[in-house]
C-alpha cells in the first residue's frame, strides 16, 4: 500500500490538502483529528468530570473506535455510536486537545490508523503520523505557513460569522503551535524524512500541485 502522511500546524490547511491529494490520486484519506474528537464526544457522553489519568484509563477500558466511510464522508464511530454530527462542536475541539496527550488513549486510536494504513493506499493527516504513526510511509510532508498568514486565512473565512478580531486569532494559532510542539507525547515535529512544504504564498490548488509533485518524485514517477 502506498502511504501518504501529511502533519502540520493548525490552520495550515492539512484537511484540504489531503482530501486534494486523495482525490488525484484514488486513495482514501483519513482525518486523525476526527479521531481524537470521536472519543472526546463520547469522554463528555459517559460523563466524566474533568480530565485525568485515573479517568482516561477507566475510560478507554472499554472503548472501541471505528471508521467508516458513508457517501466517502469519514464517520467515526465509538462503541457503535455514530459521533460525526458533533465533532466540529467548540467544546469538542477543546476536550480533544486535552484528552489527546494521554498515551493510553492514543494507543487506542494510533491501532486503528495503523491498521487503515495496512489495508488502504491512503493520505493520512495530523500531529505525529511521519513520527510515530507511519514512521514507514513513503512520503512525508511538513505543510506549515507562518502564524500572521494561517490567521489571516482563518480570519476571513470567520469574520462575517464571528465577533473575532485578527489579533485574538493570531493569539489562538501561537498558542495552539505551543501546545502541539512543547508536549510530552507525540508533539508536532516534522520527521528528519519529512519535506516542509511551507503554502504561504500558495493557492490551494498550487499547494495540491506542489504535493503531487513531491509525491511522484518519491515514487519515481518523474
Ligand atoms: O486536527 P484537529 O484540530 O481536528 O485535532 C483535534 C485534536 O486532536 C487536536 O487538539 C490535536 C489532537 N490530535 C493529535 O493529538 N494527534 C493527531 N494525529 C491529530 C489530532
Amino acid at each position: 500500500m502506498i502511504n501518504v502522511a501529511i502533519d502540520g500546524h493548525a490552520g495550515s490547511g492539512k484537511s484540504v490538502l489531503a482530501k486534494g491529494i486523495a482525490e488525484r490520486l484514488k486513495f482514501r484519506v483519513l482525518n486523525t483529528g476526527a479521531l481524537y474528537r470521536g472519543m472526546a464526544c463520547a469522554y463528555r457522553e459517559s460523563g466524566y468530570k474533568g480530565v485525568d489519568n485515573d479517568k482516561i484509563n477507566e475510560f478507554i477500558k472499554d472503548i472501541k473506535i471505528s471508521v467508516e466511510f458513508i457517501n466517502d464522508e469519514q464517520h467515526v464511530f465509538v462503541n457503535g455510536k455514530d459521533y460525526t454530527p458533533h465533532l466540529r462542536e467548540e467544546e469538542i475541539s477543546v476536550l480533544s486537545s486535552e484528552i489527546s496527550p494521554y498515551q493510553q488513549l492514543r494507543n487506542k486510536v494510533v491501532d486503528l490508523q495503523r491498521d487503515f494504513a495496512k489495508n488502504n493506499n491512503c493520505v493520512m493527516e495530523g500531529r505525529d503520523i511521519a513520527t510515530n504513526v507511519l514512521p514507514d510511509a513513503q512520503i512525508k510532508i511538513f505543510l506549515t505557513a507562518s502564524a500572521e498568514k494561517r490567521a489571516m486565512r482563518r480570519y476571513l473565512e470567520m469574520k462575517d460569522k464571528d465577533n473575532v478580531t485578527f489579533e485574538q486569532i493570531l493569539k489562538d494559532i501561537k498558542e495552539r503551535d505551543y501546545r502541539d510542539e512543547h508536549r510530552a507525547v507525540a508533539p508536532l515535529v516534522p520527521a528528519k524524512d519529512s519535506v516542509i512544504l511551507d503554502n504561504g504564498d500558495l493557492t490551494v490548488e498550487g499547494t495540491i500541485d506542489k504535493a503531487i509533485e513531491i509525491i511522484n518524485k518519491k515514487l519515481g514517477r518523474v
